[in-house]
C-alpha cells in the first residue's frame, strides 16, 4: 500500500494521480478486501453530479476496519478509551475484542428491525459504544447520521426528520468535564416533533435519571446479553451510502453530506496513512468529537483501516486542569497528536507550567484542523509540545472533502507556519478570480476550487440536488466551490485564509449566519437582525450579532441572556455570540440586501476603509453603526 517516503515520491506519485487517476487508485484500493471488484475506478463528473468512485464494485467498511487485521493483528489494541474522569479506568480493546463489539452490537441493530438501507442517527457522548455503533451499521448496511451531542433538541429534531431517520441511539446522559450533560431528556424533547422514530435504543453511562417511554425505548444493556458475537458483514455497493453527516451553509436549514462506501473508504485510509506517515505500532489521538466529520474520519474510519491504535476521549482539554491532554499523551505514549488551534490557543493562553509537568517524549507528529492557525499559535505548539522536532501538519479539508486535501505529508513537505503547504495527490486545487476566471501563476489570491472529483467527496446534500448544485458547483462551471478563500505563495504552497461565504468558523466548527439570525428572530422585540464573524483570540472566530428591536431595551443584561437562550435552545451553546450590537438599522443596498461587508468591518474594529458607502439606502446609519461598536 502507498506510503510516499520522500518529496521526489510525492512530485511522482502527485503527476500519477492526475494523469492516470486509473493506475493510481487501481494500486492503492488492492489492499482492501472486495467481494466484488470494481468495473471503472470513476466516472461521472461535477457537470452531472454523477461522479461514482469504484462503480461495479461491493466491499464492507466494517470488515476492512476489523476482520481484515484478524488473522494477524487480531491481539494489537485498536481502541484506547480515556474516560472524562482521570480515575476511571482507562478501556483498551484489541482488533479481535472490537471486532466481538461491533458485531454485537449490528446484532442488537438487527433485533430491533434495523436493516440495510435504515439511517441511525446518534446523539451520544464519546464513549466507546458511539464509535462501535456506527461500525456497527456499516456491518448492516444502514447509514449513520452522527449529531453532535452539544446541539439543542430543536438541531437534534431538525437533522432526524431532515433524513426521515427512524431510530436513535442517545446515552442517559454524558460527561463532559465537571458537567452532566443529559443527553436523554434532550432527545426526548426532540422527538416530541420526530414521529417517525419509534425505535430508541439507550447506553447507560452517567446513571442520571431517565424517562423510558414503553416500547419505543430500549436499555442497550438489557438487549446486549442475548445476541450473538458474530455478525456476518453485508456486501454493499461502492455508492450505497455509508454516512450522513449535517453541516452549517449559507441558509438556515443545515446540509445532510452525504458519504459512500468504497470511495471514503479509500480517502480515509489514504489520506490517514500519508499525512501522517503512520506505521503499525503508532498511538494515534484525534481529539476530536465523532459529531464532527474529523471524528469520523481520522478517530474512527482512518485509524482502523491502517489497523493501527486510535485514542478516543470522553472529557474536555481543561479539567481537571488544562494539563490534561499533555497528561493523556504520557499516559499512553502517543505518537501522533492532532488538534485544533482552538483548542492549542486556549491551552498556551493557561501558561506552560501544565505542560512542563510532562514529558511527551513519545510524539512523533502533530497536525492541526478545521480553521486557519495563527502564527503565534503554531510556534508555540511547535516549540512546547512537538520540542521543535515534531513535524506539524495544518491540514485543510471539509466535511465536504470527506478527508485531507491539503496538507504537509509529515516529515516531507516543507512547512511554513500558517500554510497548509501542498495538494495531496488526487488532489487539483484551483484559485479563482471574482469574475470566475481561474489565477494560474504564483503568487496568486482567490476562491479556492478543486477541479476533477476524488473519492472521499460527498456526493449530495441529503434529498437536495438542486442546493448541491447551487451551492457547489454553480458559481465556477467545471468546478467544486470550497467556500474558502486562499492564496498561493511563490512556491505553489497555499494557505487558506477563511471562508468567504456567510459561514463563520467557531472553534473551528462551521455555524451558517442564517442559522444564528434564524434563532436570534424568533425573540418578539427583534425587527431583524444581521450576524458576522469578528476575530477573536482563542476561538478564531467569535459571533457578532447587530439587532433592531421594537422598542427601547431596558435592561440589556436580561435581553442578552433571552437572546442566548434561544439560540441555545435552537441549535446549542456553540452559537452564543460573543457581542450583541443593538442598532436602529443596518446598512443596505438599494435593493434592499444588507451590506455585510460593512458589518464585518466594523466588528473587526477595521473602519478605515469602509469603500463608497453614499450608495446605500441608509448611508447616515453606518457612523451610528460604527459609534455602537464603540461603546461593546
Ligand atoms: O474554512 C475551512 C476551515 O473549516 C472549514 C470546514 O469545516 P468543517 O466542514 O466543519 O470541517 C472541519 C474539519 C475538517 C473549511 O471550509 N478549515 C478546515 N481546516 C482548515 C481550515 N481553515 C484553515 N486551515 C485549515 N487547516
Amino acid at each position: 500500500m502507498i506510503r510516499i517516503g520522500s518529496f521526489t515520491e510525492y512530485e511522482r506519485k502527485y503527476d500519477q494521480s492526475i494523469e492516470n487517476p486509473q493506475e493510481f487508485w487501481t494500486d492503492y484500493a488492492e489492499k482492501f478486501i472486495w467481494h466484488k471488484k470494481w468495473d471503472e475506478v470513476c466516472t461521472g463528473d461535477f457537470e452531472t453530479l454523477g461522479v461514482q468512485w469504484f462503480p461495479g464494485a461491493k466491499t464492507n467498511m466494517s470488515e476492512n476496519c476489523l476482520d481484515i487485521h484478524l488473522d494477524k493483528r487480531g491481539d494489537h489494541t485498536a481502541l484506547i478509551f480515556e474516560p472524562n474522569d482521570p480515575q476511571e479506568k482507562t478501556i483498551k480493546y484489541t482488533y479481535r475484542e472490537l471486532h466481538t463489539e461491533v458485531c454485537r452490537f449490528a446484532n442488537v441493530l438487527k433485533k430491533r428491525g434495523i436493516k440495510k438501507g435504515d439511517i441511525v442517527t446518534f446523539y451520544m457522548g464519546m464513549i466507546p459504544e458511539l464509535l462501535i455503533g456506527i461500525i456497527a451499521c456499516t456491518r448492516i448496511g444502514a447509514a449513520h447520521s452522527v449529531v453532535f451531542g452539544g446541539f439543542s433538541a430543536k438541531a437534534l429534531a431538525d437533522r432526524i426528520q431532515d433524513c426521515n431517520s427512524t431510530t436513535l441511539v442517545t446515552n442517559d446522559g454524558s460527561f463532559r468535564g465537571a458537567k452532566i450533560i443529559p443527553l436523554k431528556a434532550v432527545a426526548d424533547e426532540a422527538l416530541t416533533s420526530c414521529p417517525l422514530v419509534q425505535n430508541v435504543i439507550v447506553v447507560k453511562r452517567t446513571n442520571v435519571d431517565v424517562s423510558m417511554k414503553d416500547y419505543r425505548d430500549v436499555w442497550y444493556h438489557d438487549i446486549y446479553p442475548d445476541v450473538e458475537d458474530d455478525c456476518p458483514p453485508v456486501s454493499m455497493d461502492s455508492e450505497d451510502t455509508l454516512f450522513i453527516l449535517y453541516t452549517s451553509g449559507s441558509t438556515g436549514k443545515p446540509k445532510g453530506q452525504v458519504h459512500t462506501t468504497a470511495g471514503y473508504m479509500n480517502w480515509a485510509a489514504y489520506t490517514l496513512k500519508n499525512v501522517f506517515q503512520v506505521s503499525k505500532n503508532d498511538i494515534y489521538w484525534c481529539t476530536a468529537d465523532i459529531g464532527w466529520i474529523t471524528g469520523h474520519t481520522y478517530i474512527t474510519y482512518g485509524p482502523l483501516l491502517n489497523g493501527i491504535t486510535t485514542i478516543m476521549f470522553e472529557g474536555i482539554p481543561t479539567w481537571p486542569d488544562p494539563g490534561r491532554f499533555w497528561a493523556i499523551c504520557d499516559k499512553h505514549e502517543v505518537t501522533h497528536f492532532y488538534t485544533a488551534p482552538t483548542a492549542i490557543r486556549s491551552l498556551q493562553a493557561m501558561g506552560l507550567s501544565f505542560v512542563e509537568k510532562h514529558g511527551l517524549g513519545s510524539l512523533k507528529v502533530l497536525g492541526t484542523v478545521g480553521e486557519p492557525i495563527n502564527e503565534e499559535a503554531w510556534e508555540w505548539y511547535n516549540k512546547n509540545i512537538g520540542k521543535n522536532e515534531c513535524p506539524i501538519v495544518d491540514t485543510w479539508w471539509q466535511t465536504e472533502t470527506g478527508g485531507i486535501m491539503i496538507s504537509p505529508i509529515a516529515g516531507i513537505t516543507k512547512t511554513i507556519p500558517t500554510f497548509a503547504t501542498l495538494p495531496l495527490p488526487g488532489v487539483e486545487p484551483v484559485l479563482v478570480d471574482k469574475k470566475g476566471e481561474e489565477i494560474e501563476g504564483n503568487p496568486a489570491e482567490g476562491n479556492l476550487c478543486i477541479r476533477n472529483p476524488w473519492p472521499g467527496m460527498t456526493r449530495g446534500i441529503y434529498g437536495d440536488e438542486e442546493r448541491f448544485r447551487n451551492t457547489y458547483f454553480s458559481a465556477y462551471p467545471g468546478l467544486y466551490f470550497t467556500g474558502d478563500g486562499a492564496r498561493r505563495n511563490e512556491d505553489g504552497f497555499y494557505r487558506i485564509t477563511g471562508r468567504v461565504d456567510d459561514v463563520i468558523n467557531v472553534s473551528g466548527h462551521r455555524i451558517g449566519t442564517a442559522e444564528v439570525e434564524d434563532a436570534i428572530n424568533q425573540h418578539t422585540s427583534i425587527v431583524e437582525s444581521a450576524v458576522v464573524g469578528y476575530p477573536h483570540d482563542i476561538k478564531g472566530q467569535g459571533i457578532y450579532a447587530y439587532v433592531i428591536c421594537t422598542d427601547d431595551v431596558d435592561d440589556f443584561d436580561i435581553f442578552q441572556k433571552e437572546l442566548v437562550d434561544l439560540i441555545n435552545k435552537q441549535i446549542g451553546p456553540i452559537a452564543k455570540p460573543g457581542k450583541i450590537q443593538i442598532t436602529k438599522g443596518l446598512p443596505k443596498t438599494r435593493s434592499g440586501k444588507i451590506m455585510r461587508r460593512i458589518l464585518r468591518k466594523v466588528a473587526e474594529g477595521d473602519t478605515s476603509n469602509l469603500g463608497d458607502t453614499s450608495t446605500l439606502l441608509n448611508p447616515d446609519i453606518v457612523d451610528e453603526i460604527i459609534k455602537g461598536a464603540n461603546n461593546i
